[in-house]
């Protein structure tokens, strides 16, 4: 299948582009011997993050419990959750994932401290954790000169343990060209060293000293102290790091693909992708180079000057050869916004569209237990599949049986699984690079967040006439993000049929 044939708006994801970056980041963070724990909250896709473990990553670092706890099913062990969280449920998912993987925590006061110290120990178990501090971003974080007292303090939640420190210097995105990236690189450097020495001038010697943003990275990853990494937008990159001058415009792997569909005014063309494909995002620090909400490729006259929902205004500066019915492809400004708009990247090589790749982590909060059957599924009611424990129980024995992915057993060789040609199975890489035949499935269905592990796919797969007739799958599909593998068997002409489908629903994705 093309890309000419690929409906409307809709988010492509560039495969070379998308590996060069991830080998790039990988193969750096291993020439330097530090590790690679990237920040999921970029991709929100399993199949995304077994990409970069398969490249390298020896962890990661989460943004939502969602993610944490579907790396955690997915069998990944070294994982980290970014922010404090003190509220009683929020610290119960916690614990949960703790017991399932070895889970770092970070903490920047004493009030969340004191909860998870509590359910720590009610539980019978100690949470690792690292201190947060502010290295400029003024976010979260404790002044750097401050962090020994502060773990001082820590020291009496006898279960909690000390591992570290961790900052993320995201006030980079203030950077309007490459010439001011190494004051940034700098100011990190510096406040990571500041507390390294108040936490060891107070008796702490930390083992995971850990930062990371993708324009900083290359200042960095040399740097003697810090030795873990978590850069998150660089396997996409995007218009805003164009301007910070971290990306060229062929290191872009992510683009939305939109189509010309008026000509109100000489210099106005409007498109089909508006805010919901794009995002508003224009940065969150303020850099002036941003101009407009994305970069038109091989338009550099076209400035993305307005959005509504769906509609994208085009304004011209002087010539241009746009005109109604063209296909065009916008960077987007930031990738990380995009992707979370979207249920499917479009994965393509070139010209050829190579498969669909599912957001499946995305959303925000699982439903609690109760809430899934009571609220959620009556909702989903028409379809057949039913629902069962089952996956419940597949789930847990997958854990069991995952292989840790310990630093010591990474493959640091940068070599990706191929995505196969279609098999019945799911194409969805395990953290150790082998493939997963029953719980992978299961785990693509993502606006079924809860639910995921108790339905059925065997139910789906069992149908005869799934597999074989466009027609069911299509209707299933337009009802249900449905694993691509399900669809595998038909190939291209059941993709068509589907992206028909949903297009004709009005849906985002194709
Ligand atoms: C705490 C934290 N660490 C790491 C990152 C990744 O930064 P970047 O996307 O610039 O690589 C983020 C991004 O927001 C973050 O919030």
């Amino acid at each position: 299948m093309k890309l000419s044939e690929v409906y409307t708006p809709a988010v492509l994801l560039d495969l070379d582009i998308l590996e060069r970056n991830i080998s790039r980041f990988a193969a750096e963070a291993a020439a330097h011997g530090k590790q690679l724990w990237p920040m999921l909250k970029t991709h929100k896709s399993l199949e995304l993050a077994a990409l970069q473990a398969a490249a390298g990553a020896a962890g990661f670092l989460c943004g939502t419990l969602d993610e944490l706890e579907a790396l955690a099913e997915a069998g990944y062990r070294d994982l980290m959750y970014a922010y404090p969280a003190a509220d009683p449920l929020s610290v119960a998912r916690l614990i949960r994932a703790a017991k399932r993987c070895a889970l770092i925590l970070r903490i920047d006061g004493l009030e969340a401290p004191a909860v998870l110290n509590e359910a720590a120990r009610e539980a019978g178990i100690r949470l690792s954790y690292t201190i947060i501090i502010d290295a400029g971003l003024h976010r979260f974080g404790v002044p750097p000169e401050k962090a020994g007292a502060f773990a001082r303090e820590l020291a009496r939640f006898d279960s909690l343990r000390f591992r570290g420190l961790s900052t993320h210097p995201g006030h980079v995105y203030a950077a309007g060209s490459a010439e001011e990236l190494p004051r940034y690189c700098e100011e990190e450097r510096a406040a990571v060293k500041t507390a390294v020495e108040s936490l060891q001038a107070a008796g702490f010697a930390p083992e995971i000293v850990s930062s990371g943003s993708t324009p900083t990275f290359r200042g960095t990853v040399g740097d003697g102290l810090l030795n873990l990494y978590h850069p998150g937008n660089y396997v996409f990159m995007d218009a805003i790091q164009l301007s910070t001058g971290t990306a060229r415009e062929e290191d872009c792997a992510l683009t939305i693909l939109a189509s010309v569909i008026s000509h109100p005014r000489e210099d106005l063309f409007l498109c089909d992708a508006g805010a919901k494909c794009l995002g508003l995002d224009q940065g969150a620090h303020g850099n002036s180079s941003i101009r407009g909400y994305g970069v038109v490729i091989g338009h550099p006259e076209i400035t993305v000057a307005g959005l509504s929902e769906e509609v994208g205004k085009l304004h011209a500066e002087g010539r241009t050869d746009l005109k109604v019915g063209d296909r065009i492809r916008i960077i987007p400004n930031h990738a990380c916004s995009s992707a979370n708009l979207t249920s499917y990247y479009v994965g393509h090589r070139g010209d050829e569209v190579d498969h669909l790749i599912a957001v499946d982590i995305r959303g925000n909060g699982f439903c609690c237990d109760e809430w899934d059957e009571a609220l959620f599924l009556p909702q989903r009611g028409r379809m057949s599949a039913k629902l069962t424990g089952e996956g419940e129980k597949r789930r847990s024995s997958a854990i069991g049986s995952a292989s840790p992915s310990s630093p010591s057993s990474v493959n640091t060789g940068g070599s990706f699984p191929r995505w196969g040609k279609h098999s019945g199975s799911s194409r969805t890489p395990t953290p150790t690079g082998r493939r997963k035949t029953s719980s992978a499935p299961v785990c693509a269905l993502g606006h079924l967040p809860r639910a995921r592990g108790r339905l059925r796919v065997s139910t789906l797969r069992s149908v005869p006439s799934l597999r074989a007739n466009p027609i069911l799958p299509a209707w299933l599909y337009s009802l249900f993000p449905l694993p691509s593998s399900l669809f595998s068997p038909a190939g291209e002409k059941l993709i068509r049929s589907c992206s028909r489908k949903r297009s004709a629903m009005g849906e985002k994705v194709w």
